[in-house]
């Protein structure tokens, strides 16, 4: 059965959760079959557990290797609990971050190396990848104000992390970007929150296959 699996990415403070909420809404009505809308780190129930375990503030000696594992293995469980079942049912897949965070954040930002990441990350994927990554594209120094605003003190460990890292970060998202142009659409989502949404409704309208849409 024809299923799509669509991942949504971006540095902190994209704007990625709320966007997504939005897309889901307006695409949803159109599609002929069902659909899953799911998050990472977490979207089932131990992975959730890794979730919170990762983002921990008070983990401080978490190490970049266990973190880097640590989100490969909720990643798994993810996959094999909740992304493979839908893909088999021929659901359309909304994902809040996927493993282009993994090499964007581990990878870049931790200076694991994006191929190391990505080894590890093949393992836990068996090699599933999306059919659609939307990328929403704001500058590390954008994200992190908005993020200031809406937190105020209550950041979770990531989050905390200074400008530096974070700059790591958006240039991995570029190099990843850059390697797979087929997969992934760079959406500017430092514009008022209705046009980023537009945008990423009218390129899945145009990437999704038709005979997963109402007549
Ligand atoms: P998320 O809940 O998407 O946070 P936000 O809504 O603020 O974007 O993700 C939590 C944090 O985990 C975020 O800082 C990105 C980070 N992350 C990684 O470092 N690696 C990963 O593989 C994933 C999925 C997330």
């Amino acid at each position: 059965m024809n299923s799509y699996f669509i991942s949504f990415e971006g540095p902190d403070g994209s704007g990625k959760s709320t966007v997504l909420e939005q897309v889901v809404a307006q695409i949803t009505p159109l599609l002929k079959t069902q659909y899953l809308v799911t998050r990472e780190p977490g979207g089932s129930i131990i992975a959730e557990k890794i979730r919170q375990l990762i983002l921990d503030p008070t983990n401080e000696k978490m190490g970049a290797k266990t973190e880097a594992l640590l989100y490969a293995a909720a990643r798994s469980q993810h996959m094999s609990e909740t992304v493979i079942p839908a893909l088999k049912a021929g659901k359309v897949i909304f994902s809040d971050r996927f493993v282009d965070s993994s090499l964007a954040y581990q990878g870049a930002g931790r200076d694991l190396g994006i191929d190391a990441v990505k080894q590890i990350n093949n393992f836990a994927t068996s090699g599933i990848e999306p059919n659609l990554t939307l990328f929403l594209d704001v500058k590390p120094e954008v994200g992190l104000a908005r993020i200031e605003r809406a937190r105020a003190g209550q950041e979770d460990r990531l989050e905390q992390e200074k400008l530096a890292f974070h700059q790591k970060v958006y240039e991995g998202y570029l190099e990843i970007n850059r390697k797979h142009p087929e997969r992934i659409a760079i959406v500017d989502g430092d514009r008022p929150g209705n046009r980023v949404v537009e945008d990423c409704v009218n390129i899945i309208k145009k990437r999704i296959p038709k005979d997963l849409l109402k007549d």
